[in-house]
């Protein structure tokens, strides 16, 4: 593994894309080279956080952590989702440690400082000595939770720690363009797939989800979609691959497996978006922990119009779970095989199928580039 992390990490990306080499193993073990990420992508994009379904009453409450840092995101009295530094004013204690609902304050446990769920500050009790006494100068103002940049799109909440954020509307508007005429606004959710700890770094589960290559392969027990069908979406900063199929082909295949048209849609870094015609949405979050480790979770939703039963919920469920265990196998292989001193010259990517992997990687090593010492 490179111990000085330089711009022979990205040398590659200098040239055209051909028969290019991907990035290094560097780039997913790196511990360095993560915390750079926390900096240089995740302290400065739009990153996804979170469902707001999970979040329905007033009061409702969840840690998340982004770029390094500890948040909390929180449905408020007006109904809104808000995110904060999950850190009280006082001790700087994390305010929320688990999922939960606050009632009508948030209270720190330490020194019962209690905010609104505005994040203003209404109690700071014996601060100044006795129960109610405040010292002369303390503005309460002054000293509310810190407020985080959100929005919320349909059921997907995102945050964004730039001082300047991007326009939240020109950020999503590469996916809407991919969507085409498909409004996922019009989608519930109905049930979740928790997939726990993926022992990989984040960008392999994302460059897996944008490459069609492998689906033939990996998935021929439950995808019955041909490689040739197949095309690479980059739509600006929308990255993926679709795949258009006649109607015959989806009659023809199996009960239990996934042949249908479908659209494998992500936003950079982290949102990941599946379409499934004619009635399915999956959104899946890949919440990074560490170069090595990646929380992942999947939330189905089907039209509202549509109607399926509870046993055909499960086994869409059940199906999509088998779909994301096949490709973990293969993601956690896949960063074992990034400890190799082999894979510092970066995998070999097929100059047609992984085209939307080369894009992912470049925006990854522009998103870096500023960051690095030299
Ligand atoms: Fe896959």
């Amino acid at each position: 593994m490179k111990q000085v992390l330089d711009a022979s990490l990205f040398k590659q990306f200098d040239q055209p894309f051909g028969l290019s080499h991907g990035l290094p193993g560097t780039a997913y073990v790196s511990e360095a080279f993560n915390q750079l990420e926390n900096r240089q992508i995740f302290s400065r994009s739009w990153v996804f956080v979170g469902f707001a379904h999970e979040i329905p009453k007033t009061g409702d409450v969840i840690p998340i952590s982004v770029g390094d840092l500890p948040l909390f995101l929180i449905r408020n009295d007006s109904q809104e989702v808000g995110a904060f530094h999950n850190v009280c004013r006082h001790r700087n204690l994390q305010i929320v440690d688990k999922t939960s609902n606050c009632g009508k304050l948030i209270r720190c446990p330490y020194h019962s400082w209690s905010y609104d769920l505005c994040g203003k500050l209404k109690n700071a009790p014996y601060f100044g000595g006795g129960a109610k006494e405040i010292p002369s100068n303390f503005s309460f103002d002054d000293n509310g939770l810190m407020q985080v940049n959100v929005e919320v799109w349909h059921d997907w909440i995102f945050v964004n720690l730039d001082e300047n954020p991007q326009s939240f509307e020109s950020f999503i508007a590469p996916l809407k363009v991919a969507l085409g005429d498909n409004d996922v606004t019009q989608y519930r959710p109905v049930t979740t797939i928790d997939l726990g700890v993926v022992k990989c770094n984040w960008k392999l589960l994302m460059e897996n989800f944008i490459e069609p290559y492998h689906v033939q392969f990996v998935h021929n027990k439950t995808t019955d979609q041909p490689l040739e069908d197949h095309y690479a979406v980059i739509e600006g900063d929308c990255l993926g691959s679709a795949v258009d199929l006649t109607e015959e082909q989806m009659a023809a295949a199996g009960p239990d497996t996934l042949g249908v048209t479908s659209k494998y849609l992500t936003l950079f870094p982290n949102f990941v978006m599946g379409t499934y015609q004619p009635d399915q949405v999956g959104v899946h979050l890949n919440t990074p922990i560490d170069a090595e480790t990646t929380l992942q979770r999947r939330v189905i939703y089907l039209h509202k119009d549509a109607s399926y039963s509870d046993a055909q919920i499960q086994a869409l469920h059940d199906l999509w779970h088998s779909v994301h265990l096949e490709d973990h196998e293969m993601c956690e292989r896949l960063q074992k095989g990034r400890h190799s001193p082999l894979a510092e010259q970066g995998g070999v990517l097929s100059p047609h199928w992984e085209t939307s992997v080369r894009k992912f990687q470049e925006l990854v090593a522009n998103a870096i580039r500023p960051g690095l010492t030299r």
